[in-house]
């Protein structure tokens, strides 16, 4: 079998940011307690190595008392800086820039009296966190319905949570330029997603089959999936780890396409294009 691994597959800039900075910090934390708030990338090797540098998982800050919490790429809500500030936690901040500059344009555009719309998934949270900087007042976006809960009469700021498709966002915001007279739109999209997504989906008009690595509830993994079944539905196989792979669905396939989402680690990848390799 021939294996082809799509450009810009695996760990994106943000995620190997957040990946280092919370494995210094809590190296050079031992001898305090260390916190992550939520798990740290949607990837389960990454996180039980965190958990054995002795880093707990917590919902919220609610019981945490002392110690470090590590924010992850997603970003959160500005009330949590104010809670850990309050309760004298220290706090370690992997924030995605990108997703950063989302945050201050949703507060700055509040602060003007626009409303704001969200274009994302309303539970993912990144979203949940962006929303979280305009007192949770924005309107999440997901489907055209979505957009008559919008005064088109009143000013209007867009974001975009930075894993959406492209070609959602783009029917989206026609719908909503239509709408609304007074809008600023922000393409807030991260490149290294839409990068992933190009190459995914080239890769996948020139292969039998593709193979998919990332985590299940991983939004920029499920895009690639939705990219790749666009052109090659029948053979579009999404899978987490190496176990996952159907040798005996794959094997009849002669070139088989791989890629992998933002939080995959190339180990991973590694050790799918090997397996693949041996078919046949
Ligand atoms: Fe940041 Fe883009 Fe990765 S927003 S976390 S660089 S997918």
């Amino acid at each position: 079998m021939k294996v082809l691994l799509a450009d810009y597959s695996g760990f994106c800039f943000g995620v190997t940011k957040a990946i280092d900075t919370a494995f210094e910090e809590v190296k050079r934390n031992k001898d305090k307690a260390n916190y992550s708030l939520g798990p740290l990338i949607h990837n389960p090797q990454v996180v039980k190595s965190l958990e054995d540098e002795g880093v707990k998982i917590v919902e919220d800050l609610e019981n945490i008392h002392e110690g470090n919490v590590i924010i992850r790429s997603h970003g959160v809500p500005e009330k949590i800086y104010k809670i850990a500030e309050d309760k004298q936690l220290n706090i370690i901040d992997t924030t995605c820039p990108f997703v950063r500059r989302i945050q201050k344009i949703v507060k700055e555009y509040y602060d003007k009296d626009y409303q704001i719309a969200i274009i994302g998934n309303p539970h993912h949270p990144e979203v949940v966190g962006i929303n979280g900087w305009c007192y949770d007042r924005a309107i999440i976006i997901q489907e055209p319905s979505d957009i008559d809960k919008i005064d088109g009469n009143q000013k209007l700021c867009v974001v975009v949570q930075t894993t959406m498709s492209l070609k959602v966002y783009k029917e989206l915001i026609q719908l909503l330029k239509a709408k609304v007279k007074d809008i600023e739109v922000f393409d807030t999209i991260c490149h290294a997603t839409r990068h992933r997504q190009d190459a995914a989906k080239s890769l996948a008009s020139k292969v039998d089959a593709m193979v998919i690595i990332g985590g299940n509830n991983s939004s920029n993994t499920q895009k690639l999936v939705t990219v790749c079944k666009e052109v090659i539905p029948d053979s579009t196989f999404h899978i987490e780890s190496v176990d996952e792979l159907d040798i005996d669905v794959l094997k009849q396939y002669e070139v088989v396409g791989v890629t992998a989402g933002a939080s995959t680690p190339i180990w991973v990848i590694n050790e799918v294009i090997e397996k693949l390799k041996k078919i046949n």
